[in-house]
């Protein structure tokens, strides 16, 4: 896959790249410091590890700074999962890029739609993902997701 990059900040090279099974405990680590607030749902290391090569990291140069997961639903559903950057790196372009290099990746494997679960609305509007009911998650959304909107968007092959 090819990687996006973001401008450089305070000489910082923000990129994404496929992760690897070594990038797991960095991928887990972020993602548990959005566990206590109800935001993102826990995974294990041995998820990660199994899974790795659905997930996406950000990094600075060779620190993972940001990590999201592509779970496929459906054949031609998936969902952008535990979506987490690295605090200290916040508001730099980070979420930005996951967000685009899921879009990417979900594409490239013949995805037709993509949603996320989230109270973040505003965060996923802005990359042209709208609420919508899905009925595929209706029997199957956890305690924790189920109060939680779900924004979706369509993909196509030509997009980016
Ligand atoms: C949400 C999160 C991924 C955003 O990451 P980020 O690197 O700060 O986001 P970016 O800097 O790429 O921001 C991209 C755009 O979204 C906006 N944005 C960032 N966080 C936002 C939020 N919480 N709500 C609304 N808009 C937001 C930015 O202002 C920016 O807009 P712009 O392009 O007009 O300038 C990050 O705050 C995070 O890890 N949060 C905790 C976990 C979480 O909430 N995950 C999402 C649920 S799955």
């Amino acid at each position: 896959m090819t990687s996006h990059s973001a401008p450089r900040t305070r000489g910082a090279k923000l990129t994404t790249r496929r992760a690897k099974e070594t990038d797991a405990w960095a991928i887990k680590d972020l993602i548990d410091r959005y566990v206590a607030s109800g935001t993102l749902l826990p995974r294990t290391l041995d998820f990660i590890k199994d899974y790795a090569h659905e997930f996406i990291v950000a990094v600075d140069r060779d620190k993972v700074i940001g990590s999201v997961h592509l779970d496929e639903y459906a054949p031609s559903l998936a969902e952008l999962r535990s979506l987490a950057v690295d605090p200290e790196y916040q508001g730099r372009g980070v979420g930005r890029l996951l967000v685009q290099a899921t879009e990417k990746l979900a594409t490239a494997r013949g995805y037709h739609t993509l949603f996320a679960v989230s109270n973040d609305e505003e965060f996923f509007k802005r990359f042209g993902f709208e609420k919508r009911h899905i009925p595929e998650l209706d029997l199957e959304r956890s305690e924790v997701s189920r109060f939680k909107g779900v924004h979706a968007k369509d993909l196509h092959p030509s997009s980016p």
